[in-house]
């Protein structure tokens, strides 16, 4: 790995490429699902301390890592530790796993695209039967995400992945408009402000180690953290820009867009479901509700249209840099050329998605762990080896390269690290405690021994 490294053009530069990985289906797609599944209002509760404490300090952690080092993630565990590289192979296994059923729910919002265009939009607004007979059938699902997968591929051979960027930092905040636009539109529907409620007021009685749990993986997943993704960025980072700044815009703007996805989702859900709504909410909720509320708007076929297109972009950058993460380690480890290696990436995507498509139809009777697989995969990366490479960062920074060196890092411009000391309780001691317990917890519940 002795190519130059270019570096990003400032902090608003830096900051956009972070925020850009991290918003994806992550926001739009899974936090309103769980959201509804654990509890509301509680679920945003534990969210958001987790991403003020673990978020920040695993964020920081990984970020100073990079820059630091300047090497990307195996490189860069290897230099902190020599008896630590292995973390490095662990944290690449975590895009292996995620990509394939990203691009099944990728294929899933192509789908909707072409409903759409093809004016089936009224067709896809019964609430959930539509997109039932969808995700359950074989060759529908299968094709829409074998597309997805090469499109993804196309980008990442063709290398023209900054092209995509700069379109998609186009549609983004484009995303986020229209986003608050459907919200507003939504709480105008009658029977949404039971759902807002429970969207945001937190209900004790529904607290459990559970919830924890989940938003725990969720918050993983959503912010691209404990698989070293962070800390290749961090790597392109200049010296002069503020980490700590840097660590809180990208924090906020993620966690913002998942608020404001769930706000256009759950009290919709309550509208049109009430309660039971919530106990049959799953990996389908996006697709299910909104296309009911698009059918309600005035010109909701358009804005139908709009909003999957622009899904389509934040979920199509994510998968990019997903592939380019397991792409770029293939060529450094082996005599692969780049075409070579997204060959092979894209072979074994097909062969690991392929279960997360059919899963829900033809498939449906194989359940690993008692999940279909999309589930299972999303459970034992965010859930299970997340966790591990998180407890083993902290582990590896609190206990044996010191926090000091991550502090210094930080503020090696003379900045403030005004969180410096929850920072060093949270890494050497809070961290991995409450991480060994989550990953019991998680890894009880994958078996069945415990209920959610
Ligand atoms: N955070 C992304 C999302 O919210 C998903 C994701 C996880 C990701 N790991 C990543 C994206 C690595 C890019 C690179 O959708």
């Amino acid at each position: 790995m002795n190519e130059k490294r270019s570096s990003f053009s400032g902090s608003i530069g830096f900051v956009l490429a972070a925020a850009g990985s991290a918003v994806g289906l992550g926001n739009l797609w899974r936090f309103p699902y769980l959201a509804a599944q654990y509890g509301g209002g509680i679920f945003i509760l534990v969210y958001i301390i987790l991403a003020l404490t673990f978020g920040f300090a695993l964020m920081t952690t990984e970020i100073a890592i990079g820059r630091k080092t300047g090497l990307s993630c195996i490189g860069a565990y290897k230099a902190l530790n020599k008896r630590f590289s292995f973390l490095g192979y662990i944290a690449w296994s975590v895009p292996i796993i995620i990509l394939p059923y990203y691009s099944v729910i990728g294929g899933w919002v192509c789908k909707y695209i072409a409903v759409y265009l093809t004016g089936q939009g009224a067709a896809a607004a019964d609430g959930g039967a539509f997109f039932g007979a969808f995700m359950s059938s074989t060759a529908a699902p299968l094709g829409w995400f074998l597309l997805f997968l090469a499109l993804t591929a196309v980008v990442v051979i063709a290398g023209v992945e900054k092209g995509v960027e700069k379109v998609s930092k186009v549609m983004m905040p484009v995303l986020v408009v229209l986003i608050v636009g459907i919200s507003v539109y939504v709480l105008t529907i009658p029977g949404t402000m039971e759902g807002l409620k429970y969207y945001l007021l937190p209900d004790f009685s529904k607290f459990s180690i559970t919830t924890v749990c989940a938003a725990m993986s969720q918050l993983f997943y959503s912010m691209s953290l404990a698989m070293g993704i962070m800390v290749t960025y961090g790597s392109y980072t200049r010296k002069d820009v503020s980490l700590v700044k840097a660590v809180n815009q990208i924090e906020i703007f993620d966690t913002g867009v998942a608020l404001l996805a769930g706000l256009m989702i759950i009290p919709a859900l309550f509208a049109f479901q009430g309660e039971e709504g919530l106990t049959s909410a799953g990996v389908g909720l996006m697709f299910q509700t909104l296309p009911a509320v698009f059918g309600q708007m005035p010109g909701g076929s358009v804005v139908g249209l709009v909003f999957f297109v622009l899904v389509f972009f934040a979920a199509l950058t994510s998968s990019i840099s997903l592939m380019e993460t397991i792409v770029s380690m293939l060529m450094d480890r082996t005599k692969l050329g780049r075409k070579m290696s997204c060959l092979v990436v894209f072979i074994v995507c097909i062969v690991l998605g392929v279960p997360s498509s059919l899963g829900f139809g033809v498939w449906g009777h194989i359940l690993p762990l008692g999940m279909d697989f999309l589930t299972f995969f999303d459970f034992i990366s965010n859930s299970v080896i997340m966790p591990i490479v998180a407890l083993i960062t902290c582990i590896l920074v609190g206990w044996f390269v010191g926090t000091k060196a991550i502090c210094d890092e930080v503020s090696r411009n003379g900045e403030h690290f005004g969180r410096k000391a929850l920072y060093e309780v949270m890494v050497k001691y809070l961290a991995p405690v409450c991480l060994v317990v989550i990953l019991v917890f998680s890894v009880l519940q994958g078996m069945g021994i415990i209920k959610v």
